[in-house]
């Protein structure tokens, strides 16, 4: 099979960003990319975009053509890709198989949202659209009231403690404290997060991720066309995707993520790995609650362990897997169409050794990202 590495990345500051618009946005991490990369614009061979919602956020559509124009790429092919929360990761993943069916050489796969210009009724509603709107989002079923339907399932079962999913929020402020490209960058405390405003019980406001403008984008190629270009490139050994029940009630349980767990046994199986062997993982945090359902769905714990394994500091940075030493969605922020991108962007870093003052040691990083409440997963498995 042809490989496919990474050879250039770029984002922008994530955050409320009153002085860009999205074109802008777009833009400025795509040139970003292509200056990391090396590459002219004219090998670039296809575009693809991940974008949740510019309609509704922004008035725009058409977003795979205005990312070429905006991004001086004319006229090559350009595609956006859509699937929630995990638009950047799905746009990712299309990117690969392009190049990996031999259509082209040279992909840039891009993320984008921009979600602060418009109320935040408004963004609860457009967010609301990637649950069952029918069933969950018209009855007012918010996205921070689906996830806590979610974390009392949890507790109920397991016993985790509304403490233990502070913690998580603790863990990934402190890595958006090391991180200049995060909305958030400041510490909290437990006690912060237990005292900070209800949103949806369990759930407060430092349980959640925030509302946020912000673009991401990779440079893929052809393993043989990439060694042109770098001599670090960042080798994709796998990606993956599953789907599940867009609705909470047709879910066989509350407590995993099928979705999560079916992409995650692809992805490992394919690249012939086991959970023990990653180093560093983004994932998918959106609620400090599915942070610790993504641990064990991905099988770096055992279901239900999650919570105790952050509190134990086995998924700090250094810990026995390094999660989320962007920030995550939760101190990083989650532009949603961009947040996939992003991850990939943090996860080449690490692995480049260009991740600053948040830099571990790795040798092996994986992505996990999520679409609404689990019905859509994508996982990449990279290595140096
Ligand atoms: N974490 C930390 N601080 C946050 C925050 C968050 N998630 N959201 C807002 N804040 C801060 C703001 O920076 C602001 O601080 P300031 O007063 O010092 O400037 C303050 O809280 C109030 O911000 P505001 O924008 O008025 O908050 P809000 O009440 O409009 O929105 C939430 C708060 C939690 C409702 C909103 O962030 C939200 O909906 N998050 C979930 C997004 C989501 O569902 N994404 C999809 C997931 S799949």
């Amino acid at each position: 099979m042809t490989g496919v590495s990474i050879i250039g990345v770029g984002m922008t500051k994530f955050g409320e960003r009153w002085d860009k618009g999205l074109r802008d946005l777009m833009a400025e991490a795509g040139v970003k990319a292509i200056l990391d990369a090396g590459v002219d614009g004219p090998d670039i061979d296809a575009v693809y975009g991940g974008c949740m919602s510019a309609g509704r956020l922004t008035g725009q559509e058409h977003i795979g053509a205005l990312i070429a124009d905006q991004s001086g790429l004319n006229p090559i092919p350009a595609t956006r890709v859509e699937a929630a929360c995990a638009s950047g990761g799905l746009a990712l993943r299309e990117a690969i198989l392009d190049i990996r069916a031999g259509e082209h050489d040279i992909v840039i796969a891009g993320g984008v949202e921009k979600m602060s210009d418009v109320a935040i009724s408004q963004v609860a509603t457009t967010l609301g659209g990637a649950a069952d709107f029918e069933w969950e989002s018209n009855f007012g079923a918010t996205f921070p009231a689906l996830y806590a339907l979610l974390a009392r399932r949890h507790m109920h079962e397991y016993a985790t403690t509304e403490e233990q999913m502070a913690a998580v929020a603790v863990k990934n402020h402190k890595n958006g404290a090391l991180n200049p490209y995060a909305q958030y960058q400041y510490k909290v405390t437990v006690e912060q997060v237990m005292n900070s405003a209800p949103v949806a019980e369990p759930l407060k406001l430092l349980d959640c991720s925030p509302v946020t403008d912000g673009a991401a984008a990779v440079i893929l190629a052809r393993n043989e066309v990439a060694k042109k270009y770098t001599d670090t490139p960042i080798k994709i050994i796998s990606t993956a995707q599953a789907s599940d029940a867009l609705s909470l009630h047709d879910r066989a349980s509350l407590t995993e993520l099928k979705a999560t767990q079916f992409a995650a046994k692809q992805a490992f199986e394919k690249a012939k790995l086991k959970p023990k062997d990653i180093d560093i993982a983004e994932v998918h945090d959106c609620f400090t609650i599915a942070e610790i359902l993504a641990i064990e769905d991905l099988g770096f714990f055992k279901k239900g362990m999650g919570g105790k394994a952050t509190v134990d500091g086995l998924t700090k940075r250094g810990g026995r897997v390094s999660v989320n030493t962007s920030g995550g969605l939760k101190a990083c922020g989650h532009p949603v169409g961009a947040t996939g991108i992003k991850q990939a962007v943090e996860v080449a870093w690490q692995l480049r050794g260009d991740a600053g003052k948040r830099q571990v040691d790795c040798e092996i990083g994986l992505t996990h990202n999520v679409g609404g409440t689990g019905a859509t997963c994508v996982i990449h498995i990279m290595s140096r």
